[in-house]
């Protein structure tokens, strides 16, 4: 037993990586069902800049909670709290509203809740698109249920003119053409979200 443990532990040394390969965002192969690039790696980097900037603003001196809506927004999550200065805690959310397909079923249901009480503190949901607006909506006002102090938006993207309710994004990253959108965490039937990029699938594979 006792050696078995310690040739586990010999064999679970960490060997580091030799030769790192640095691959320029533009390198990085186009999936033949991405028709276009709509949002490049840099393009994405300076947006989240600007919204960590106005977030770190908004906030200063003050106790924020991100609620990062999975599994969407973890990318974007991921970079976002690093753009933000001050005091932040996140947590995680799962919901769904779309399954496999691409359109919205209006159906929002909790997969999984959050850890933390959102009681009296600062909260800010971490969205990665804005379509129907149908899962925000749900999502602000059982938060608002929840005694918190305040309950605003962050939302990479906001598709124009998909709003199916009235819903208030504090900070928006893009507006987005009305185009099924992939990468950067965005997926489609869970592939693509390993896309630096944000690309909008040729019409062919959203059928
Ligand atoms: P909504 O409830 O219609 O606003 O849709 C919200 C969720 O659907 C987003 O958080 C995404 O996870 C997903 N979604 C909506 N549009 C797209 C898209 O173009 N690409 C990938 N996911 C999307
Ligand atoms: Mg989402």
């Amino acid at each position: 037993m006792q050696s078995d443990k310690a040739d586990t532990a010999q064999r679970a040394t960490p060997v580091l990586a030799t030769q790192p390969t640095y691959r320029p965002s533009l390198a990085y192969p186009q999936p033949t069902e991405i028709d276009r690039v709509l949002f490049s790696e840099e393009q994405i980097r300076e947006a989240v800049l600007r919204i960590g900037d106005q977030i770190s603003a908004d906030y200063a001196g003050q106790k924020l909670l991100l609620v990062t809506v999975l599994k969407g927004a973890f990318i974007f999550m991921a970079d976002l709290v690093r753009a933000i200065v001050g005091t932040v805690e996140i947590d995680f959310m799962t919901v769904t509203s779309y399954g496999a397909a691409a359109e919205s079923s209006g159906v929002v249901r909790i997969i999984k809740d959050l850890n933390v009480s959102v009681k009296d503190r600062h909260v800010l949901i971490v969205e990665d698109i804005l379509d129907s607006g149908l899962t925000l909506k749900y999502l602000v006002k059982n938060l608002t249920s929840r005694g918190p102090l305040s309950v605003e938006v962050a939302t990479l993207l906001f598709k124009e003119g998909k709003q199916k309710t009235d819903i208030c994004c504090r900070y928006v990253g893009f507006l987005c053409p009305d185009e099924f959108v992939v990468g950067y965490g965005l997926d489609y039937g869970e592939n693509y979200r390993n896309l630096p990029y944000i690309g909008a699938l040729t019409p062919q594979t959203v059928d």
